[in-house]
């Protein structure tokens, strides 16, 4: 084949001609990932080595497997998406049979034509060199030969195993097979008594300092984290806007539930980061409620809707509770108010060197304050009743994020959400009974103050029903009847 013209070359490097066109653009690079390792490394303790292994593929049922999530610290160390593989990282070099140094090695499932034309490409050894910029990668059946004295280091640091691994026997290196080979090559002694996780027959090894390790390394977020956990926000506030815009009395949780996902999609989320929760009336006292069934929600009820889209790998977590109608009934609206305005609070208070239990009592007392006035609960004490959850959790690549929760630093990134749930069977006025209020914004903590992520989702009643008031796409929406005729 002749050679490409150099103008032509030239001009498919510039305009990135040479991008895989599969695959977007904007996922962490591998720099990100290779300096994630390098801090790592440089918060674990002298002699050390820390052992990560990917998350397991999980069975749906029979021959169907859950969508493949990769494990969040194993994402955030290598951008690596695939299952069967595991990490090795060192405090110190070490220095291989050949001479080579190294203070990385990553172990990973071979490339195979037959098997990626049925479950996806694989990157392989060579792939995740050349991708995500390992300098030692091998194949997983490697792990096995794999030479190493884990009685050499001082501490040997990995995550406490559950033990919930399902062994395929047709592959001798799948999760299964590597834990167990790390089991045998450090010597790990599984537990037998109620109170200790492990013994260690030699007192090397160490399930517990990995996860405060990363706790710190994840709780406070790079630039390019906050791109994507914006970009997770932003998409889902569109998704709370589209449905504010789109309810009608009379729509099912699941559709109100499907115009969120579509959204999401829409603008290229990859994932939920959490079972998608559309509770209307009474259902939006179930906290984690998911199962979206009710057919019809009526024109008295409120909607509690608590969704976040994951993109490349970052989740939103905002809840809207809005009225079906478009308009707040007046008990509705005070209860809507008393945790705005205890949201409002918290958020205002939010800047470095203020405390997560803090923020809680400013927002717990203005709701227990609120229901006192309201004459919902008698004494103050009471109001756990009505507000059983905490305010704020770190939000990162998982919903509920590693992190620190002592004091707040920049770039934390926080959710900040009171409710007050109100069930048929509680003990006040029965013109409260049914409504259920979380208003939940994700925030984001600067150097002498905060940022809120997630204002472009309206907040107040006044927003809400505002923006209920203005048209929608899907209002020509209207699909045929599936019904079979009688
Ligand atoms: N969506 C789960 C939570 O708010 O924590
Ligand atoms: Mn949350
Ligand atoms: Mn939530």
């Amino acid at each position: 084949m002749k050679s490409l013209p150099l103008y032509i070359f030239i001009a498919v490097s510039i305009t990135g001609f040479s991008q895989n066109p599969d695959l977007p653009t904007d996922f962490l690079s591998k720099e990100f990932h290779k300096q994630r390792r390098q801090q790592l490394r440089e918060n674990m303790p002298p002699n050390s080595v820390a052992v990560f292994f990917a998350n397991a593929v999980r069975n749906r049922a029979n021959d169907v497997e859950y969508a493949y999530h990769q494990d969040p610290d194993f994402y955030y160390l290598t951008g690596y998406k695939e299952p069967d593989a595991v990490l090795l990282i060192f405090k110190d070099k070490q220095t291989s049979t050949t001479g080579t140094a190294y203070d990385e090695i990553i172990f990973v499932q071979p490339r195979n034509a037959l098997a990626e034309m049925w479950t996806g490409r694989r990157l392989g050894d060579a792939g995740v060199r050349e991708q995500l910029g390992f300098e030692l990668s091998f194949n997983n059946k490697e792990f096995k030969k794999y030479n190493i004295d884990f009685s050499k280091f001082d501490e040997v640091l990995f995550h406490e195993f559950q033990n919930d691994v399902r062994n395929d026997p047709r592959d001798s290196s799948d999760l299964y097979d590597l834990v167990n080979q790390f089991k045998a090559k450090a010597n790990f002694q599984e537990k037998t008594g109620l109170t200790l996780s492990v013994e260690p027959q030699r007192n090397n090894l160490n399930a517990l300092k990995l996860g405060s390790i990363m706790d710190g390394l994840r709780g406070i977020k790079t630039p390019e984290e906050l791109e994507l956990i914006q970009r997770a926000v932003r998409i889902s506030c569109q998704g709370q806007v589209e449905v504010m815009k789109a309810m009608k009395p009379g729509m099912s949780e699941r559709e109100v539930q499907g115009i969120h996902e579509f959204i999401f999609k829409k603008y290229q989320a990859e994932d939920l980061g959490y079972g998608s929760i559309v509770g209307g009336g009474h259902n939006g006292c179930i906290l984690h409620y998911i199962e979206n069934y009710k057919p019809s929600i009526t024109n008295k009820e409120l909607v509690l809707m608590d969704l976040g889209a994951e993109y490349h790998g970052y989740t939103a977590d905002i809840t809207r509770t809005i009225p079906a109608s478009g308009k707040f009934s007046p008990e509705q609206k005070q209860i809507y108010d008393i945790v705005l305005n205890a949201q409002q609070s918290a958020i205002d208070a939010i800047k470095p060197g203020v405390t997560f239990q803090q923020i809680s009592k400013i927002a717990r007392d203005i709701v227990n304050i609120g229901l006192k006035d309201l004459g919902i609960i008698q004494n103050e004490s009471e109001g756990t009743r009505y507000y059983p959850h905490g305010l704020s959790h770190h939000l990162g690549l998982d919903v509920h994020d590693r992190g620190d929760y002592g004091e707040l630093k920049e770039n934390m990134v926080i959710t900040v959400e009171p409710g007050i749930y109100i069930p048929d069977d509680s003990n006040c006025d029965k013109k409260w009974l049914g409504i259920a209020v979380r208003i939940e914004d994700d925030v984001l903590v600067t150097k002498d103050g905060h940022e809120l992520l997630s204002g472009s989702a309206p907040r107040t009643t006044r927003e809400i029903e505002a923006m209920m008031k203005l048209p929608s796409v899907l209002d020509n929406f209207i699909l045929p009847s599936i019904e079979k005729k009688k």
